[in-house]
């Protein structure tokens, strides 16, 4: 028995001599990972470009281009839907991980608005998984159509087809990027038979199945220098030293798991979407910075406890600018609610945090941060999962006396106003995270660096 077992051994070692996992170790090496801990547009593509600076590789691993992740150098301002914030930074390799869906139209004007503004030789920096989701434009007609179908109850997606392209996903009748590179007749038949199934689902749908195809034949030419197989890319880039970041999009209270189910996204913008999106696995996962807006702001329909409806809301949408880059939709805006930002901490685990938009707070007499939630009367310790139980909640807040002075322009810790350290303390006393970046003016040197 014990020598079968040997020679069994040895065969085993003499396969692990050339399996890439031996041979390829990850190491010390540690990606870090930036994600949105409210509901969204908290200022991640300004962190992602600030770290993209000391990095080697920028990664997206879920979402599409629902996201609208905004960057200003120089007074130039870029906005990304698609690609990695990271690239206009030109020494910076990006990558379109598998958890991505991807809308090839959207992909390909992105690119040249960007050529435009001066984004240079993307096409050596781009990398595309070739298991990433394509979005098809039926699909964006298809969240229009489930939107128009929910009527009052609808949930203000972007429609941009992120909904039905992960339900494609799911019901295993998507299309990937690498079915536009292999036999075109195997893609012609996925996208006939989805075509097909949703023309029965929904008779208004308009689709010119032959012109999609021509279409897409073009942009199997065009993307295909540009894919491949991201897991062995970055399992070797990341055993080389390579410094990767992540970028994720939308954020944890939109995630489909953990946030305000059905007001949510249809992927996991938490932690874990890093892993399933790009193929990682969690021991190689460094620094988990969380990026919170210094208020809070919400785009569409959905429970929102600190919501401000009145003059200070407009305030803060005014002076935030607060209009989607994606949609152009007004945000909802309300109090820094950190009941929200202590779940999901709980989820993400934040190593750090990034304050953003300190300076809008600016001119504020007083400011609140929500601390607690009662439910008929009664403290709870626990993130309601239920929308009618998140809607009836009533929060409890700190006041505090604002600064009615300019954050903007400081650039350290003691240039800022002393209420505002102050309300930068409570809010790490609150959460026991430490605050380490603190944004206070849009442009990529608006940041101070907390000691
Ligand atoms: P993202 O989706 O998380 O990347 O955030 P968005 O780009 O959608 O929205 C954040 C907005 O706030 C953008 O217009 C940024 O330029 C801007 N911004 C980011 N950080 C700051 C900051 O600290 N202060 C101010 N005033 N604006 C900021
Ligand atoms: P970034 O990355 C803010 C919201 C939509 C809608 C819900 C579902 O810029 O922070 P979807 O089209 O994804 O099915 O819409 O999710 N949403 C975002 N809100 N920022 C985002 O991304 C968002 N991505 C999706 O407004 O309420
Ligand atoms: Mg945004």
């Amino acid at each position: 028995m014990a020598s079968t077992m040997n020679s069994k051994q040895t065969e085993l070692n003499g396969e692990l001599q050339s399996c890439p996992c031996k041979k390829y170790k990850m190491g010390n090496n540690k990606v870090t990972v930036v994600l949105g801990a409210q509901w969204g547009d908290e200022g991640k593509g300004k962190l992602v470009d600030l770290l993209a600076q000391d990095s080697d590789i920028v990664c997206r691993c879920q979402g599409g281009n629902n996201a609208g992740h905004t960057v200003v150098v120089d007074g130039k301002e870029f906005d990304f839907h698609l690609l990695p914030s990271g690239i206009i930074n030109s020494k910076c390799t990006s990558v379109i991980g598998n958890g991505v869906v991807i809308h090839l139209p959207g992909l390909f004007e992105e690119l040249k608005k960007n050529e435009d503004k001066g984004m240079k030789d993307w096409q050596n920096r781009l990398i595309i998984s070739d298991r990433a989701h394509l979005v098809l434009d039926i699909h964006q007609q298809v969240d229009g159509l489930q939107e128009a179908e929910k009527g009052k109850n609808s949930l203000g997606t972007t429609k941009k087809g992120i909904g039905p392209t992960y339900s494609s996903k799911a019901s295993r009748n998507g299309i990937r990027i690498g079915d536009l590179l292999g036999d075109f007749q195997l893609f012609e038949e996925k996208f006939r038979t989805l075509a097909e199934s949703y023309k029965r689902m929904f008779p208004s749908l308009v689709v010119d199945v032959e012109s999609e195809l021509t279409r897409y034949k073009k942009y199997g030419q065009q993307i295909r220098p540009l894919v491949r197989d991201t897991v062995s890319y970055l399992y070797k880039e990341i055993e080389n030293g390579k410094r990767v970041l992540v970028e994720g999009a939308n954020a944890a209270m939109l995630d489909i798991d953990f946030g305000t189910y059905p007001y949510v996204t249809s992927s996991n913008c938490s932690i874990g979407g890093v892993c399933t999106g790009l193929g990682l696995p969690p021991s190689v996962i460094g620094d988990v910075l969380g990026v919170v807006k210094a208020y809070t702001t919400r785009v569409g329909d959905g429970p929102f406890p600190t919501e401000l409806k009145d003059d200070t809301g407009r305030l803060l949408q005014e002076r935030g600018h607060e209009v989607g880059v994606t949609t152009k939709r007004v945000r909802r805006c309300g109090w820094l609610d950190l009941v929200v930002v202590r779940y999901t901490a709980m989820v993400n685990g934040y190593s750090h945090l990034c304050l953003t938009k300190l300076d809008i707070l600016d001119t504020l007499k007083e400011i609140k941060i929500g601390i607690a939630y009662k439910l008929h009367g009664k403290r709870i310790d626990y993130f309601p999962s239920s929308m009618k139980e998140l809607s009836e909640v009533e929060v409890e807040y700190v006041s505090m006396p604002g600064w009615r002075s300019s954050a903007a322009a400081a650039r350290s810790m003691d240039q800022l106003p002393e209420a505002a350290r102050h309300y930068i303390k409570t809010i790490e006393d609150f959460l026991y995270i430490p605050i380490k970046y603190i944004g206070v003016g849009p442009g990529r040197e608006c940041i101070i660096f907390a000691d």
